[in-house]
């Protein structure tokens, strides 16, 4: 845990923005896989995380803000606890940490709510998304699971709080990235053809493990990049393909990092995954160029999008005029996805509490329709103390050339021909993690290899 006054200044700070009501934080619950006692690994709420520090499931917390008061609702061990557990922190003893005196049983905070309710008082909550959760609050607010209003003051003031991160968060988001940057190097090291795709989860999930960390996100570790979610595992490495690596570390703290690198399974890249990968290079060198205070996220977006266009133009792929193909939306044949999105206690920071309080403005806000655009989930502009990613990439998807030419789609701009013989390409992606500062951008964690002849030579020393 950061200090109890860490902890204390938060909630000040969310006190003074939310400015009166009562603060309904709720704690995640250890979820069953197959039966009750079961349970998937226990992952705090990152919000009840930011605000409180504290890791233990069932528990949730009100910040009364007009009656000054700070409380924390759980339950400690019972003697059936005590014997099947044993001795732990209490909760009074781990509410302290968080600078918190109060705590009371889990069972009053129905009638704390339903007191602030009798008297007309504001009730804030964030938008739940545990099952388990929503059906919580919608019985203590009486409320049918479709009526639940999240306070949009709330969100409003826990994203510009999240939104910026502390030097005290950027030491734990650069220490996931130290360990992610070593589970890449071990990846590159011990791929070799023959190998399934998960030897390769194995071998950076022990080495995460061993440090006491955890993987942020299930992994994406696949020779088919393109499928841009892919979770299956099984394929066997062969000599001539590329295998995408998506994967980051959690600190026990719940910070994340995350980082991609595409690499070959042999020691070195074919002419044509050269060609595509320094294209995407490149784009991921323009557009992490433009890193700065006041730049909006979508244009961004938008000019590492020319860059790849002038680039597949290069190489036959695509023709004619790259900003008319960006503005035909051309260019999500390659890149159907966003550039990046903000990192801090999620991989993707604060989706659950909506990608337009996030990543967007009232003024502009989230296109939800636009093939490619729907997919950017960052498009406004960035302050300093943001952390984001950097994630251009091209995947070759035959289902969607299929498609697209079929209706003719953008044939102006996409050399369909050239294309098909592309089909079973697969997918690139090169994704690092940055703070927004003052003068411009820092990258976060150890410098990992990424050029084409880096990666050739620390594939052609682990093959050897
Ligand atoms: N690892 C998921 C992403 O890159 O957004
Ligand atoms: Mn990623
Ligand atoms: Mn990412």
């Amino acid at each position: 845990m950061f200090s109890a006054e860490t902890y204390q200044n938060r909630r000040k700070n969310l006190r003074n923005e939310v400015s009166n009501g009562v603060i309904l934080l709720l704690g995640n619950i250890e979820n069953p896989i197959n039966f009750e006692h079961n349970t998937y690994p226990f992952r705090q709420d990152s919000s009840y995380l930011y605000y409180f520090g504290i890791k233990a499931p069932n528990i949730a917390a009100i910040i009364d803000i007009d009656e000054q008061r700070e409380i924390i609702f759980g339950d400690e061990l019972d003697t059936d606890a005590l014997v099947w557990m044993g001795r732990q922190e209490t909760l009074k003893e781990k509410s302290l940490k968080s600078g918190v005196t109060e705590t009371l049983p889990f069972k009053d905070l129905e009638s704390y709510l339903q007191k602030a309710k009798f008297n007309n008082r504001t009730i804030h909550f964030l938008p739940p998304y545990q099952s388990f959760n929503k059906i919580l609050l919608s019985r203590l607010l009486d409320r049918h699971l479709d009526e639940l209003l999240p306070s949009e003051k709330l969100i409003k003031a826990v994203v510009n709080q999240r939104s910026i991160k502390e030097a005290q968060e950027i030491e734990q988001i650069e220490s996931a990235l130290k360990v992610s940057t070593d589970m890449h190097l071990l990846a590159m090291q011990v791929a070799k053809p023959g190998m399934k795709e998960y030897e390769i989860v194995n071998a950076i999930q022990k080495f995460a493990a061993d440090q006491n960390f955890r993987f942020a996100y299930p992994p994406i570790v696949t020779v088919h990049g393109e499928i841009l979610h892919n979770q299956f595992q099984e394929n066997i490495l062969k000599n001539g393909d590329l295998i995408l690596n998506d994967s980051g570390a959690e600190t026990p703290m719940g910070y994340a990092a995350d980082l991609t690198r595409t690499f070959p399974v042999a020691a070195t890249f074919t002419e044509r995954q050269k060609d595509l990968y320094n294209i995407v290079l490149e784009a991921f060198t323009d557009a992490r160029n433009l890193l700065k205070p006041g730049v909006k996220f979508k244009d961004i977006h938008l000019k590492a999008a020319k860059t790849l266009v002038e680039g597949l133009s290069s190489v036959g792929l695509m023709r004619g005029n790259a900003e008319d193909a960006v503005d035909n939306h051309a260019h999500t044949m390659f890149f159907q996805c966003g550039l990046g999105h903000m990192m801090g206690l999620d991989v993707h920071d604060m989706e659950d509490l909506g990608e337009q309080y996030v990543g967007y403005t009232e003024f502009e806000p989230k296109d939800k329709k636009t093939f490619g655009l729907k997919s950017l989930r960052l498009g406004k502009e960035l302050q300093a103390g943001n952390v984001l990613t950097i994630e251009p990439g091209i995947y070759i998807i035959p289902d969607l050339i299929d498609i697209w030419k079929a209706e003719k789609k953008n044939q102006e701009f996409i050399n369909y021909d050239v294309l098909e013989s592309f089909r079973d390409f697969s997918g690139i992606r090169i994704e690092d993690n940055f703070l927004i500062e003052e003068n411009g951008y820092r990258l976060l964690g150890p410098d990992l290899i990424k050029t084409v002849s880096e990666i050739e030579d620390f594939r052609k020393m682990s093959l050897s």
